[in-house]
């Protein structure tokens, strides 16, 4: 396996400090959801993944079961390259079926956790001999230009990951993305849509708390990385639906007034009792407003799949 590395520990420690100083000094304070993703928080996404309540998964991985062949078809690709890869889990579903297709020689997948990045890369080229694996870190905000280029190329970017950038992140992101493609090459997206905010919600705030422990993470990698005092027991987790932006807010409440100290940032963050730190959002879509941010980029939707439920879409498009 070939591993790149675009996000080495000191440009990692880098973004972490500058994304903490600017959110806990801003007025509401607010921190970037990627900060989960050390291996203790990859392993808590994995878990909620496989909660009851946390739909997405599942609704993903049965429309990629019913797709796959058909995305296949339609690609051609020899180059299968997934950002924000994770556990490469549903990924399975679509090599499986470029394999099936005769047309996979490459696998890439992309992830800010060299951790979770290695294990899934080493797994794949273990049960995929004839594939090469080139794993990548970095940051798809950042990173994107890097990616490896030629053959025709199918983009994943699944599990409703691109709901976690806010609009204006999201349609540069998308812009970049669009830029890096050919017209050979496609993109498979997955979003989460828009339905009764109580299922919304209880997705996000499970009544087992491993989604409360996953918000809290962020908060142990500051303390590690950051030299950070903060005290877990002294924010609660929320998961706040906003009907008006469509997307869920996770946020960490601070249960008593309180200063963090970071000590490696030399700084001191005052907390009210009851202020909200907002440590990701997660937005919902519908169909027509992803083929507009889509169309926006210069990208055309040209399929969209949804499970049986109407709970979580995947679409496939390409350069215009
Ligand atoms: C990273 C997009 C798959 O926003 O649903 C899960 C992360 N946050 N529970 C999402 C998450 C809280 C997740 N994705």
């Amino acid at each position: 396996m070939r591993l790149d590395r675009h996000l080495g520990p000191s440009a990692m420690r880098e973004a972490l400090e500058a994304d903490v100083r600017a959110g806990l000094t801003a007025a509401p304070k607010a921190l970037p959801p990627k900060w989960f993703y050390d291996a203790r928080g990859s392993a808590l996404f994995d878990e909620i993944t496989r909660l009851e309540d946390y739909y997405p998964t599942r609704c993903e991985r049965a429309v990629l079961a019913e797709q796959a062949g058909t995305v296949a078809e339609h690609t051609r690709a020899d180059t299968l390259l997934e950002l924000g890869s994770g556990t490469s889990e549903k990924t399975r579903l679509l090599l499986d079926a470029l394999r099936g297709a005769g047309t996979l020689r490459r696998f890439v997948p992309f992830d800010v956790d060299e951790s979770v990045l290695t294990l899934a890369g080493k797994q794949v080229g273990e049960e995929y001999p004839d594939v090469e694996v080139h794993a990548v870190v970095g940051d798809f905000e950042r990173h994107l230009p890097l990616l490896p280029t030629g053959g025709r190329r199918l983009v994943a970017f699944l599990g409703g990951t691109i709901g976690n950038l806010l609009p204006e992140q999201r349609t540069r992101f998308l812009a970049t993305l669009a830029s890096t493609l050919t017209g050979d090459d496609a993109l498979l997206l997955g979003t989460d849509l828009v339905k009764d905010p109580a299922r919304l919600i209880a997705a996000y705030d499970d009544p087992s708390g491993v989604t409360a422990e996953f918000n809290k993470n962020v908060l142990t990698v500051i303390n590690r990385e950051l030299d950070g005092d903060a005290d877990l027991d002294s924010f609660e987790h929320l998961a706040v639906w906003d009907a008006q932006n469509e997307w869920i807010e996770m946020r960490l409440r601070s249960l008593r007034d309180q200063v963090l100290h970071l000590r490696a940032l030399d700084l001191r963050v005052r907390l009210a009792e009851g202020e909200q730190v907002r440590t990701e959002v997660s937005a919902k879509f519908r169909r027509e407003g992803v083929a507009a941010e889509l169309a926006a980029a210069g990208l055309s939707l040209r399929q969209w799949w949804t499970d049986a439920g109407g709970d979580f879409a995947l679409s496939l498009s390409g350069r215009t």
